[in-house]
């Protein structure tokens, strides 16, 4: 069985990407590419904050791993000017390791909290009136004699991040102000954040190389620069230093991901479907058995993006492999009524 995690494509953080991510993160909301319309509500609701002299609402971000959600959180906190304290879900065990961040928050600070949707249910309660009066409750006491204390907290700012909205529950959803809905990126912007970043690893690049590893980035940023290092150690030990579109094709060859930045197992998944089950539907479960691959892998990886390119549909009967995607393998689609 593969490790996902071990992927070239892999949307995931892997070892090696924490450095990448700190040097190639944007700083401010001009750098950061793509996302038009986010930005801009942010750019209004920021500046009205400025006005009025309070910290900003809480803000929700979520969307698939990579698209910048941790990278839009610093931003935010650079061009308000605040400062941001960061912590995540399953880092907060205890109401009372969230009660100490809390009341050690200065007025105007921005709190993230990643995986906001890990936080444990005692520890969430606690949040409902930290976001909605800034007031901690303290239970002193037990049984009949127990009495609640108020504590007054600054004026803060939450910014949560998830990868799916859903995740989180009903009355801490209903708590934010804004919930801000990251996308892929087109290939265009992917393109931007590549010759950006390419500049500030002082990486020559050719325009039509810059595209190829667009097209192969699966629409995540975060890919995009992984492979944009990727390419560039394969054009420093085989070329010249300069990543040109021949070396890249070679680069992508070698590391067998092809124009629509597909692997191999994302090619198995499909062939698997074709080769074992005509094509489908198919369970995830089988699925699972017959590919050796993880249902939670199969269904949170592989099938986003197979089913983002019209490769694999979802039936209530199982997985489809679509006309397309038997014709991105090179095959010929089994009956009509089996094609889209
Ligand atoms: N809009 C953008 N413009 C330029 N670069 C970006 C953008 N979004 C993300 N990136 C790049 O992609 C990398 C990954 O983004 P980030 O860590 O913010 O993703 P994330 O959504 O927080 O992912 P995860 O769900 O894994 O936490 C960043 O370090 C940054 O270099
Ligand atoms: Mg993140």
């Amino acid at each position: 069985m593969s490790n996902t995690t071990d992927r070239l494509i892999s949307p995931i953080e892997r070892q090696g990407d924490e450095a990448l991510d700190l040097s190639l993160r944007p700083k401010s909301l001009k750098e950061y590419v793509g996302q038009a319309k986010i930005k801009e509500n942010l750019e209004i609701m920021i500046a009205a904050a400025k006005k009025r002299g309070e910290p900003i609402e809480h803000i929700l971000l979520y969307g698939a791993p990579g698209l910048g959600k941790t990278t839009l959180a610093h931003v935010i906190a650079n061009e308000t000017g605040a400062n941001i304290r960061v912590t995540s879900g399953p880092a907060i065990e205890k109401s009372g390791d969230l009660a100490a961040i809390l009341t050690n928050l200065e007025a105007g600070d921005i709190l993230f909290i990643d995986e906001i949707h890990r936080l444990p249910k005692t520890v969430e309660e606690i949040l409902y009136p930290a976001m909605e009066d800034y007031a901690l409750d303290i239970i002193m006491g037990k049984g009949p004699s127990a009495r609640t204390l108020r504590l007054d907290l600054p004026k803060f700012t939450i910014i949560g991040a998830t990868t799916l909205a859903s995740l989180l529950s009903a009355p801490l959803r209903d708590r934010f102000g804004v919930t801000h809905h990251l996308n892929f990126y087109e290939n265009s912007d992917l393109e931007k954040i590549i010759g950006r970043s390419a500049g500030i690893l002082s990486i020559d690049m050719d325009a039509d190389a810059r595209k190829e590893i667009a097209q192969r980035s699966r629409r995540t940023p975060r890919i995009a620069n992984r492979l944009l290092k990727r390419v560039r150690d394969y054009c420093e030990v085989k070329g010249d230093g300069r990543v040109a579109l021949k070396d890249s094709l070679e680069a992508f060859k070698m590391l067998e991901i092809d124009e629509l930045g597909l692997d191999l197992i994302d090619r198995r998944i499909l062939e698997t479907i074709i080769d074992k089950f005509k094509g489908g539907p198919v369970g995830l479960n089988t699925l699972s058995a017959a590919s050796g691959e993880e249902m939670e892998t199969i269904e949170n990886i592989y099938e986003p993006y197979l089913m983002q390119l019209g490769f694999l549909d979802r039936s209530p009967r199982g997985r489809v492999v679509t006309a397309l995607g038997y014709q991105h393998l090179g095959l010929k689609g089994p009956g009509t009524d089996k094609l889209i």
